[in-house]
C-alpha cells in the first residue's frame, strides 16, 4: 500500500512532552507536543517543531525558555485538555488540574507527577513559511529518581512514559515496552569503542 506523503508521521511512533511556559504578562501555558528530538549525542541541544501559531511559540520568543515536562500514560486526559486552543490569557494549569513544579534555571514552572523535567533556553529560531524549528539548550534535567536507575536510565516498565502513533482521524496513546534486545554503544563502531565525540566547547 503506498501512503499519501504526508502521512509520514502515521508509520512511526512519536514522543509525547508537555511544554510550559510563562507568557511575558506572567500566565502559564502548557501544550503537548511531539514534534521534538535531541540532536545527536551527546549534545545538549534539543529541536521542536512549531506551527506559526502557538502560544508556546509567543512565550518562548518573549521569555527564550521552556521547559519540556515527560508525562507518564496517567495524564494523557490532561495531555489533551492542554491540547485545547485556549486563548494566550488563559492559566493552562488551572484548566488542566496540573500543579507547578518549581524550575532551578528557568522562570517557567514544570508540572508536578512527570517523570523527568527538562529547562531549556532559547538558541536559534528558524522560520519556515508555516512553523518554526526552535533549537533550545538543556540548562537543567531533573528527573523522578524512583524511575530512574543511578547510570539516569529510565526504568520505563514501572514510569511508563506516553508516546503516541498518529491515525487518519485521530490518535492512539501508546508506551513503549522492551522487545528484548540491548546494545551497547559500542556495537556500532567495528572497532568496538564508542566514537561518540567528547564535547569541548560550544555544541554543534
Ligand atoms: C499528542 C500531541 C502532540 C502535538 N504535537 C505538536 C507539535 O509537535 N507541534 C505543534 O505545533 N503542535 C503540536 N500539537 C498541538 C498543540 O499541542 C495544540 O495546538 C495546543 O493547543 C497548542 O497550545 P498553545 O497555543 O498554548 O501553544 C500536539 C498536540 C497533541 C495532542
Amino acid at each position: 500500500m503506498i501512503l499519501k506523503t504526508n502521512q509520514r508521521e502515521q508509520v512511526m511512533p512519536l514522543p509525547v512532552v508537555l511544554v510550559s511556559t510563562v507568557s511575558k504578562d506572567g500566565i502559564r501555558n502548557i501544550a503537548p507536543w511531539s514534534n521534538i528530538t535531541p540532536i545527536l549525542r551527546p549534545f545538549d541541544d534539543i529541536v521542536l517543531a512549531s506551527w506559526i501559531k502557538r502560544d508556546t511559540l509567543d512565550n518562548i520568543r518573549e521569555t527564550g525558555e521552556f521547559v519540556i515536562n515527560v508525562p507518564p500514560v496517567d495524564l494523557a486526559d490532561a495531555v489533551m485538555i492542554c491540547s485545547k486552543n485556549y486563548p494566550p490569557e488563559v492559566d493552562e494549569f488551572e484548566q488542566a488540574g496540573l500543579k507547578p513544579r518549581p524550575s532551578k534555571k528557568v522562570k517557567a514552572p514544570g508540572i508536578e507527577g512527570c517523570l523527568a523535567w527538562v529547562e531549556c533556553m532559547l538558541v536559534e529560531e528558524i522560520s519556515r513559511k508555516n512553523y518554526s524549528l526552535v533549537i533550545g539548550k538543556v540548562v537543567n534535567l531533573d528527573v523522578d529518581d524512583y524511575y530512574f536507575n543511578k547510570y539516569g536510565e529510565m526504568d520505563y516498565e514501572k514510569a511508563k512514559p506516553l508516546s503516541v502513533m498518529l491515525g487518519d482521524q485521530g490518535m492512539w496513546f501508546t508506551r513503549p515496552v522492551f522487545a528484548g534486545r540491548y546494545a551497547g554503544y559500542a556495537e556500532m563502531f567495528l572497532n568496538k569503542k564508542d566514537e561518540a565525540p567528547t564535547i569541548t566547547g560550544e555544541n554543534g
